[in-house]
């Protein structure tokens, strides 16, 4: 979704709602300047039928109606008057005839006039040359020096005849198109200032105070500083920044109490971790004193262990478990009986069947726990004794089918028991050994751990002498 900024969505519905109002403003003053401005020309025809019907008085009282025609078309230049003449009602021609040449027609609006008695209007005021027609009858009176009835037969009140006026409407309609502009002018110039005056208290007020804010709030956080607040002039950012304050100290102070917690469980997670080693060490140990064997046994192909893992490239976390579980190679001997496995000298056939079985006792001992300790542990137990080239035990597997961990262990198992006093022999030397385990390479081990392991040679004799035998 295409978000907008505040100063869009702000300006966008200022303007659409005063472009309205500015619209219904023109709208109404249109409307009623047009009323004003029909109200002025019907006062403007009836201040023209009055002249006229005060001249025509004149023009009898001076006794020079005959002139009287003059005097009409002089009234006739006059500003806006596009048309002016007298009709006489029926009362007037059946007494005097009609006016011969100048007696007009009595237009349907003369007529309304005859009959009602009163003006009547007709504004065009749409059209392209815009006029107003009027009809303004006249009433016989009585009244007066000189009474119409003196000179007319009619009885009072009768309609004597009309001035029909047609006056320019043009003057008017240029001045409300004026109006109309100047009002739409100086209505978008006030929008357009309201517009710029909202925009810049909305940037002033607004946009640059909310982003001080976030960047202030930022920094408070990183540095666990208060915002201050005092640099806000508005009360709702004053607000706002005081609520920070005291979002940013709780989390700070959650935060503290999450490390310190954090931290107490790593510190409980090693202390478990380093238990359970000691424990699966300790077993180790235990199995090693019970088959009297070379002491320190355990502890060298510990370390031998995790330097030819380290030295083949495993991971951290591989060298770290294979160090910890290949104490336990051995444990399955505990299942074995004492005259098996403490029998000096050679073993018969069926005594070394059963001295086989320590792989599988390991291997069930351990198989069970879901702990990847124990779980690696009884992979090494199961499979130390299995051979390269297949001709190991318990199954005979063979090459890579054998797993890594296991291939390993062998590998460094008999390589220290080599070097070590045995029950059942001496201690080799160096080059007695090296001669034969490069001599089992691609038999009894894999060819590439025994070229690792010759090839750091020296590393791995460091290692037993720092954990070597007190024989
Ligand atoms: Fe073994
Ligand atoms: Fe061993």
């Amino acid at each position: 979704m295409l978000r907008q900024s505040i100063k869009t969505i702000t300006v966008k519905n200022l303007l659409t709602f005063l472009m309205l109002a500015a619209t219904i403003m023109a709208i109404i003053i249109a409307f009623n300047f047009r009323a004003l401005s029909h109200n002025i020309v019907k006062n403007e025809a009836l201040a023209v039928a009055d002249m006229v019907k005060a001249g025509l008085t004149a023009h009898m009282k001076a006794e020079i109606m005959d002139k009287r025609d003059y005097f009409l078309s002089e009234i006739g230049t006059l500003n806006n008057i596009n048309k002016i003449s007298i009709i006489r009602s029926p009362a007037v021609i059946e007494q005097y005839g009609e006016m011969g040449a100048r007696q007009e027609v009595i237009t349907p609006l003369v007529q309304k006039a005859f009959q009602t008695k009163k003006a009547v209007f007709i504004i065009n005021d749409f059209d392209a040359a815009p006029v107003i027609y009027a009809a303004v009858p006249y009433i016989a009176s009585n009244s007066g020096a000189l009474n119409c009835l003196s000179c007319h037969e009619v009885a009072e009140g009768t309609v004597l005849g009309a001035v029909n006026i047609e006056l320019d409407l043009q003057e008017y309609r240029t001045m409300a198109s004026w109006i109309l502009l100047i009002v739409l002018v100086a209505s978008l110039f006030f929008i357009l200032l309201l517009i710029v005056n909202i925009f810049r208290t909305v940037q002033i007020y607004v946009k640059e105070p909310l982003e001080s804010l976030i960047a202030r709030a930022k920094v408070a956080y990183e540095e666990h500083s208060p915002v201050n607040m005092e640099k806000f002039e508005s009360l709702e950012f004053m607000h706002v920044a005081d609520e920070i304050n005291q979002f940013n100290t709780d989390i700070i102070a959650n935060q503290e109490l999450l490390k310190q917690m954090n931290h107490n469980l790593v510190d409980l997670n090693n202390e478990i971790e380093d238990t359970l080693k000691e424990t699966v060490f300790t077993m180790g140990v235990i199995e090693e004193q019970r088959s009297k064997e070379t002491r320190n046994h355990t502890k060298r192909v510990t370390e031998y262990s995790r330097l030819l893992a380290s030295k083949i490239g495993l991971s951290d976390d591989d060298v770290r478990l294979i160090a910890a579980a290949s104490p336990l190679h051995d444990i399955g001997k505990l299942g074995i009986p004492d005259e098996i496995l403490l029998k000096p000298g050679k073993l018969t056939d069926d005594e070394f069947e059963s001295m086989k079985n320590h792989t599988t006792i390991g291997y069930s001992m351990l198989v069970h726990s879901e702990r990847k300790l124990l779980q690696a542990a009884s992979v090494i137990a199961h499979q130390h004794h299995e051979k390269w080239d297949g001709s190991g035990y318990p199954w005979g597997l063979r090459g890579e089918g054998i797993h890594i961990f296991g291939r390993i262990v062998c590998v460094v198992d008999v390589f220290d028991a080599l070097l070590s006093v045995r029950s059942y022999k001496e201690a080799w030397p160096l080059d007695r050994t090296v001669a034969w385990i490069e001599g089992q390479k691609g038999k009894h081990f894999d060819p590439f751990l025994v070229e690792t392991l010759l090839a750091h040679l020296c590393e791995f004799i460091e290692v037993g002498e720092r954990f070597g035998s007190s024989e």
